[in-house]
């Protein structure tokens, strides 16, 4: 079950965390992957981490918010089977985190490129090929920020990741007698850098604990597989039994 050889995968954001995770899990089960990151280095590191490990991986850096870029890198890579959108910058280091009221225009455009537009470059690059070798499987990394709105001060945060899922789900439906399916995780919170915040976290979390990037993981090997077939158009939580709407 959930044998990924002979396919190729494109992970996007795969030099760190959730994507590397994600990146290395694929490649266990047998698929090629390219490693997408905006930082080069950190997606060479993570692809000869694979390879090295025995699995096969190249690094394919670029910013999925630039169109032209991601078309002409995907154009280079050959026909893709398996396309996760995991690249977004939810990291409050890389986010204006702030009532929406204090907000000046545009401060929200950096996360609506990244997990709105990003999700539709890469899943333009690669929907059509897809469609005509009447299989594919693409897979939305999105949040409980997306279907919740759970925390205040990032509601460009959940912009983004809220669009991008209900893309995902609308491209579903498009696609579904090709052969592709389109889903989304929408992930509750992962560990943090700070043990302490993390074990603060975990509390309000049913299960215990913070989420790790092999749950994350999992749940892609097992969407990206033959065996997910009848898996489409949903927003899937992940987030250790949370309560969201
Ligand atoms: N960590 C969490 O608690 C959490 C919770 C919910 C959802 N998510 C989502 O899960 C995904 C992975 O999260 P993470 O914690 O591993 O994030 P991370 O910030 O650790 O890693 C994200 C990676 O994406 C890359 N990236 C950023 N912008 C890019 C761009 N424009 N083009 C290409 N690559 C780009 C970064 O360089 C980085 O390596 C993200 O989409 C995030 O929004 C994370």
């Amino acid at each position: 079950m959930f044998d990924l050889s002979g396919r190729t995968a494109l992970v996007t954001g795969a030099g760190q965390n959730v994507g590397a995770g994600i990146a290395t899990a694929l490649a266990a089960r047998g698929a090629t992957v390219a490693v997408n990151d905006i930082d080069a280095a950190r997606a060479l590191e993570t692809a000869e981490r694979i390879t090295s490990d025995g699995g096969s991986a190249v690094a394919l850096p670029f910013d999925v918010t630039d169109g032209p870029a991601v078309a002409a890198a995907v154009g280079s890579l050959g026909p893709v089977d398996i396309l996760v959108n995991n690249a977004g910058n939810g990291g409050a280091q890389r986010l204006t985190v702030k009532p929406f009221r204090d907000m000046a225009a545009g401060e929200w455009d950096q996360a609506i490129a990244v997990n709105l537009y990003g999700v539709l470059h890469c899943c333009h690059a690669v929907v059509n090929g897809m469609c005509e070798r009447s299989w594919g499987r693409i897979i939305t990394i999105s949040s409980g920020a997306g279907t919740g709105g759970v925390n205040i001060g990032v509601s460009h945060y959940s912009a983004g990741k809220g669009g991008g899922l209900a893309f995902t789900r609308t491209l579903a439906l498009e696609v579904a007698r090709h052969g592709v399916t389109a889903n989304s995780l929408a992930l509750g919170l992962l560990a943090t850098p700070d043990p302490q915040v993390t074990a603060s976290i975990a509390r309000a979390i049913p299960v215990g604990r913070t989420g790790t990037p092999l749950d994350v993981a999992a749940a892609c090997v097992w969407l990206a597989s033959q065996e997910a077939s009848w898996v489409t158009g949903q927003t899937i939580q992940l987030n250790g039994g949370s309560i969201t709407t």
